[in-house]
């Protein structure tokens, strides 16, 4: 392929210095997949990267934790702009990326995800006529109620590298006029991270300390505002929850967007389910790991699971990341208690495919990324 025709001004670095990239972060799932980055843009040395952290998320659960597990460095700018409706959230960390994108004068801006921290983050280097980086490029829901499916195609219309973790992200983007040139199938760097850290998860005994059995549990997440935002719908799904819960222990870590659901909407039900606080990232993925089965609604999760080879049942009507579900572990039940009562039942009488891990979900995407920022940052300087 070859490289795309970005801004020449603004990809020229100063006189000098290296090629100079600002990596952004903002939520939960942006920090495993901006850590391989970083850590493979410092081996190198090529490049110079200064990382923001915009404090979509701020709690230490949700944030710092993830650092000290996954060894990334501190952030060099935090724009602690924290929580707000979209427009508030969006529109501050666009202000604020604008005033460290004017003094930092980078040659790239580097995205990840699909949260509303990558969106702002795009639209304000782009308007500096700096060019994006967007990682994990082209997923598609096909549902435009989500916040997620509107950042993923904002920030891809307007980026000039668009890097895939699978062959829809491609697909979707040749269906939607993009320049075959800009996009780079790269794989996936949510699982170059666990891949890197999961014998480190495997020493752990957070199995034992939650008084679970290898296989014998479930884990299950829920923060998606399509589940948690209804209450009716929020109470049935925990009914069969709890339900399956006197099958087998359902360890359910509460994300604070839930947490406050069950308070506000639910009159602070007390779930008949293993609550813990939100986890760190290498607890969850020793979890994980030897689950029986993991019922969820996010995104990423959906695809670790198909790497441990854990069956999944995903909590919604859509996925943006169907490679899980025809090459992985995973199955869309949306949330009619009835079919996920008859799902779970088939995975507890050991029907549920093995599947296989998706082409270049191998460790190496962030490498390959990095090669094709080197190549063509480096030839304008
Ligand atoms: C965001 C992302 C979502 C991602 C999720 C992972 C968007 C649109 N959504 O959703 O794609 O899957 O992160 O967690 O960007 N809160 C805290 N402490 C925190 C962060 C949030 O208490 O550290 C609470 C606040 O009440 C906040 C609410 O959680 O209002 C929602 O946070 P927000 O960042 O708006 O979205 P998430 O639901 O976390």
């Amino acid at each position: 392929m070859s490289s795309p025709e970005p801004n020449a001004k603004a990809l020229r670095p100063a006189r000098g210095r290296r090629p100079r990239i600002v990596a952004v972060a903002g939520a939960r799932p942006n920090f495993m997949k901006i850590a391989p980055l970083l850590h493979e843009i410092r081996r190198r040395g090529t490049l110079e990267a200064f990382l923001v952290h915009t404090g979509q998320h701020y709690d230490s659960a949700m944030s710092d934790g993830f650092f000290q597990d996954l060894g990334i460095p501190d952030p060099d700018a935090n724009l602690g702009v924290g929580s707000g409706s979209h427009a508030v959230q969006t529109a501050e960390v666009m202000t604020k990326m604008e005033a460290i994108l004017l003094e930092q004068r980078p040659d790239a801006v580097l995205v990840v995800g699909d949260v509303n921290s990558t969106l702002a983050a795009t639209i304000a280097g782009v308007k500096l006529n700096i060019p994006v980086a967007h990682v994990e490029a082209g997923l598609r829901s096909f549902d435009r109620g989500m916040p997620e499916e509107i950042n993923r195609l904002l920030t891809d219309a307007v980026s000039t590298w668009l890097f895939v973790s699978e062959p829809s992200g491609e697909t979707n983007l040749l269906r939607e006029g993009v320049d075959p040139a800009r996009i780079h199938f790269a794989g996936n760097v949510m699982i170059d991270t666990l891949l890197a850290q999961l014998d480190r998860a495997r020493g752990l005994d957070t199995v034992q300390r939650l008084g679970l059995s290898a296989r014998e549990y479930a884990v299950l997440t829920l923060h998606r505002p399509s589940n948690v935002d209804d209450p009716a719908r929020l109470s049935d799904l925990f009914d069969v929850l709890e339900e399956i819960q006197q099958r087998l222990p359902v360890v359910f870590p509460v994300h604070p967007r839930t947490a406050e659901a069950i308070q506000s909407r639910l009159g602070g039900r007390t779930l008949k389910l293993r609550t813990t606080p939100p986890l760190g990232y290498l607890d969850f993925l020793r979890l994980m790991a030897d689950a029986r089965l993991v019922l969820t609604d996010s995104g990423g999760i959906q695809e670790e699971t198909t790497v441990l080879g854990v069956p999944c049942l995903t909590l919604r009507v859509n996925t943006e990341r169907p490679v899980t579900v025809e090459q992985g572990t995973n199955r869309i039940v949306g949330n009619d208690p009835r079919v996920i009562r008859a799902e779970v039942a088939k995975i507890l009488e050991g029907g549920h495919r093995k599947g296989r891990v998706p082409d270049r979900w191998d460790g190496q995407a962030a490498k390959r990324i990095v090669d094709v920022l080197e190549r063509d940052l480096g030839e304008r300087s």
